[in-house]
């Protein structure tokens, strides 16, 4: 069924076990009906009842929760001082395993660092990746899109990937690098083969430290801010290289590093392997290790930015979660595709509904000493 990835035993482990262990709970004890639900399992990786069963309950007791109390998710699960509007970073050139092009580095974002509310910084974003859309069609670029709703052109390098970026960002009168920040998500796991990093478009097979110059090359030249997943998620040694050479200069963003799992996260702050983690709720599985997880970072000094996943659904609980603590990031994709652009409504719903007391996390966030 739906080549592997049906959902029916996920299902049943709600409706058969999960449903009836938790009866009588109450739903606003999250984490007492989170832990019941990893004492059922008990296994690491939650491969008993499965990450899918154990995290749709465990959002739909906090939704329920809020419903109950006529709150939104975000009021709910916020403690009121830390409600703020995340910059979001806007995936709008998708490479990778993300599209069907030749482009090697995953995502390419635009981060409005000159944006003084949330509805100001996307509509900047929109604006650029209009312009995007001409930029490419006058070079006979095709405008078609990858997974998450950025372009997916065919081109020569990474860097012109960088540069066509640059030209819709000057083409809507913004200024690069003062109003305009570009993030890279380099998924370099997926580049790493032979213990060697492939970047087939520019015909480059590079050592780990070479990789770790090519990307400084990148922070040199372009008005990079944040750059995730440089480097293969077991190459611990050239995470903590690039953190050393650049962990000023720019966020050093560990995804496929740390996958939102504690162990990791504790390794990562121990070796200090990164300057910022990415948070993913279905791959730790329920919300209060998702707020656990945030908390490490925090406590580590660490820039922490909630995110979707390529594959996705309409729910926008990262939405209301990125205000509630206070994230200060939120990578939600494009600027289209439903799945992604609906979490950048509910954010507006948020700040519309804050009115003057909405907060919006401006670019001191970012170790930018560039
Ligand atoms: P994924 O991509 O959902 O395919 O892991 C998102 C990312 O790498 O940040
Ligand atoms: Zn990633």
């Amino acid at each position: 069924r739906y080549h592997g990835k049906g959902v029916q035993k996920a299902v049943n482990n709600v409706n058969n076990i999960l449903s009836g262990a938790l009866r009588g709970f109450d739903i606003t004890n999250q984490s007492k009906v989170d832990q019941c639900m990893l004492e059922l399992d008990g296994t690491e990786n939650k491969s008993v009842l499965g990450a899918n069963a154990i995290l749709g309950v465990s959002l739909a007791c906090a939704h329920a929760a809020a419903k109950t109390s006529n709150q939104f998710l975000f009021q709910y699960l916020s403690d009121k001082n830390t409600i703020t509007l995340p910059m979001p970073m806007m995936n709008i050139l998708n490479g990778g395993s993300h599209a069907d092009n030749s482009v090697d580095i995953q995502e390419f974002m635009i981060v409005p660092l000159g944006a003084k509310t949330f509805s100001e910084a996307l509509r900047m974003g929109t604006e650029i990746f209009h312009n995007l859309k001409k930029v490419l069609q006058s070079k006979n670029l095709t405008t078609s899109v990858g997974d998450e709703g950025g372009f997916a052109p065919d081109l020569n390098s990474n860097t012109e990937a960088i540069e066509i970026i640059l030209n819709a960002i000057e083409k809507t009168n913004l200024k690069p690098g003062e109003d305009i920040g570009i993030a890279l998500d380099v998924a370099a796991s997926e580049l790493y083969k032979n213990d060697l990093y492939n970047l087939y478009s520019e015909n480059k097979q590079l050592e780990s430290e070479e990789m770790v110059d090519y990307l400084g090359e990148l922070i040199k030249k372009y008005p990079i801010i944040s750059i995730e997943d440089g480097l293969h998620e077991d190459d611990w040694s050239g995470w903590k290289y690039f953190t050393e050479k650049h962990g000023n200069q720019i966020q050093i963003v560990g995804d496929d590093l740390t996958v939102t799992n504690i162990h990791r996260l504790n390794k990562a702050i121990e070796q200090k392997s990164m300057n910022a983690i990415l948070i993913k709720l279905n791959q730790i599985g329920t919300v209060t290790e998702t707020i656990q997880a945030v908390s490490t970072a925090r406590n580590a000094g660490f820039g922490v930015i909630i995110s979707h996943r390529s594959g996705e659904t309409e729910d926008t609980t990262i939405a209301d979660l990125s205000v509630a603590m206070g994230m200060g990031q939120i990578k939600t994709g494009s600027l289209s595709r439903t799945d992604r652009v609906c979490k950048y409504n509910q954010l507006l719903r948020i700040e519309d509904f804050l009115g003057s007391k909405s907060k919006f996390s401006d670019k001191t966030i970012f170790p930018l000493n560039k």
